[in-house]
């Protein structure tokens, strides 16, 4: 078992909180850590350090930052079973998709290490004669990132990366479920020469920890990865200050199947969206919006390949869904599943928890499916967080679309037709900041944007070049060079 430090000021640090257990969701007989739960002024400490090391780090030249980075990518992949593993014992998904989620992160980072060389801005011409016009990007400060224990490899260094190469100095708070792999990743970036304080780690609760990022004067910026409750509490509270906030929230995200979609494309696509990562993902697919012609032949061939699912430890080659992540995920699953059935929706399979061949130690439920769902239920609306989807049943494509938008969230969205007028029509209806056609909800690339509208996600995009818009400001320069005084802006 570890006992986890924090990383302040380039020191791994004793904390004088408390200690919390990090356990296996498949086996929680496996202690695997302990981290500690900081305490505010612990908190502060980190953005002190990071407010200490920005003027060194702003000034480092953009492609300097980016050769560290590019050590970075050299180091992940050389220790990249570890983290997979890693990744797998603390958070509980498959090894496979660990390994997944561990290239991703590589990907990332060489991306933004090749963004270092590309920190460009645009000259502009003037409309007065003998005057020079251009814009630079300079970071935004010391910054927050605050990030959820369901891609805890992924997610952290998709913010830290953009937030470095910009020139940013970060506090980075993981998740209190997935402490190991956070250690393990800024014990990564400090083997390669980061300056002291540029990259600070800190354990702990939203309380102490999480708010205290927020409103300390030396943050600038907060990235936010997590629930909408906790999201909207936190841009509030930058708003309060006017510092920039980006915050990527809920989903409820809709696999819409028309009536001459290729069936077996779309059941292969919903299996993997709705049940892959256990359900605990954003983009996870949790509604399936099929037109009724098709709707029972697509239901038969979902159950059937759902039912050759194997429920297990995401350590063993032959499991393709691993546990919830902790026991209150698996009761709010659980209790999501009862929910559906006193709504009056017809339970097809699923929906309740694994406990044979050595698993009673461990958080797993069978993936369920329901049928008969109508488009308003609970169970239509709201975002379970785990292998659950819900079928709802419509008469025709204008239905669908109507149904597929009916959500307060908008992140990824899928649609499976052969039609070329019913994909654009979609692609152009569709309420979500990702749009899927004939491809499942869930992915995304490194150098894609990735985010999402309505009550998903607010500032800018994450991945992608616009992200380093996030962690810039842009700067407007005007060099006059006629010699003399001239008044502008008269007429
Ligand atoms: C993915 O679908 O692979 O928290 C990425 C989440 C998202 C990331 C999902 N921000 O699940």
């Amino acid at each position: 078992m570890r006992a986890l430090q924090n990383f302040i000021g380039g020191a791994w640090r004793e904390s004088r909180g408390g200690r919390v257990r990090d356990v296996n969701p498949a086996d929680t007989a496996e202690v695997l850590a302990e981290a500690p739960a900081s305490t505010s002024d612990e908190a502060a400490d980190a953005c002190e350090a990071a407010a200490r090391a920005f003027e060194g780090w702003r000034n480092t030249p953009a492609p300097v930052r980016g050769q560290i980075l590019f050590t970075v990518q050299r180091r992940m992949e050389e220790r990249r079973q570890e983290l997979a593993e890693a990744l797998t014992r603390e958070e509980g998904k498959t090894l496979a998709e660990s390994r997944g989620e561990v290239q991703r992160a590589i990907n990332v980072v060489e991306f933004f290490a090749g963004e270092a060389r590309r920190m460009t801005g645009e000259t502009i011409p003037s409309e007065l004669a003998n005057n020079f016009c251009y814009t630079v990007k300079q970071p935004v400060g010391p910054v927050g990132l605050i990030t959820p224990w369901n891609f805890p490899v992924a997610i952290p260094v998709w913010k830290m990366a953009p937030a470095l190469v910009s020139g940013n100095t970060v506090v980075f708070k993981p998740a209190s479920l997935t402490p190991m792999t956070a250690a393990l990743l800024v014990e990564i970036f400090a083997e390669c020469d980061l300056p002291p304080g540029v990259l600070n780690l800190v354990f702990g609760g939203g309380r102490e920890v999480g708010e205290t990022i927020v409103r300390h004067p030396a943050i600038q910026a907060v990235s936010f990865t997590g629930s909408n409750d906790v999201g909207v509490g936190l841009y509030q509270a930058a708003a309060a200050r006017g510092i920039k906030c980006q915050c990527e929230m809920g989903g409820k995200n809709p696999i819409v199947i028309l009536g001459d979609a290729d069936l077996d494309l779309a059941v292969e696509s919903t299996v993997q969206g709705a049940f892959g990562s256990t359900g605990q993902r954003c983009t996870a697919t949790s509604r399936a919006v099929v037109v009724e012609t098709v709707a029972s032949e697509f239901l038969d061939r979902l159950t059937a390949r759902t039912e050759s699912l194997v429920v297990g430890n995401g350590m063993d080659p032959k499991t393709n869904v691993g546990p919830s992540v902790d026991e209150k995920q698996l009761e709010t699953v659980l209790s999501y599943v009862e929910l559906g059935r006193t709504e009056g929706a017809r339970l097809v399979r699923g929906g309740t928890r694994v406990r044979d061949s050595g698993l009673d130690r461990g958080f797993f439920v069978a993936p369920a499916i329901f049928d008969g769902v109508d488009a308003d239920m609970r169970i239509a609306q709201e975002e379970i967080f785990g292998p659950v989807l819900s079928l709802i049943r419509v008469p025709d494509t204008e239905s669908a679309l109507r149904v597929a938008n009916g959500v307060r969230f908008g992140l990824s969205a899928s649609v499976y037709t052969t039609d070329v007028a019913s994909m654009f029509r979609f692609v152009d209806r569709l309420e979500a900041g990702i749009i899927h056609v004939n491809s499942p909800t869930v992915g995304g690339e490194a150098h894609i944007p990735f985010g999402g509208m309505k009550a998903t996600g607010v500032g800018l995009r994450e991945m992608g070049r616009v992200a380093i818009d996030f962690y810039t400001e842009l700067k407007v320069v005007y060099v006059d060079y006629t010699g003399g005084v001239r008044m502008t802006n008269l007429y």
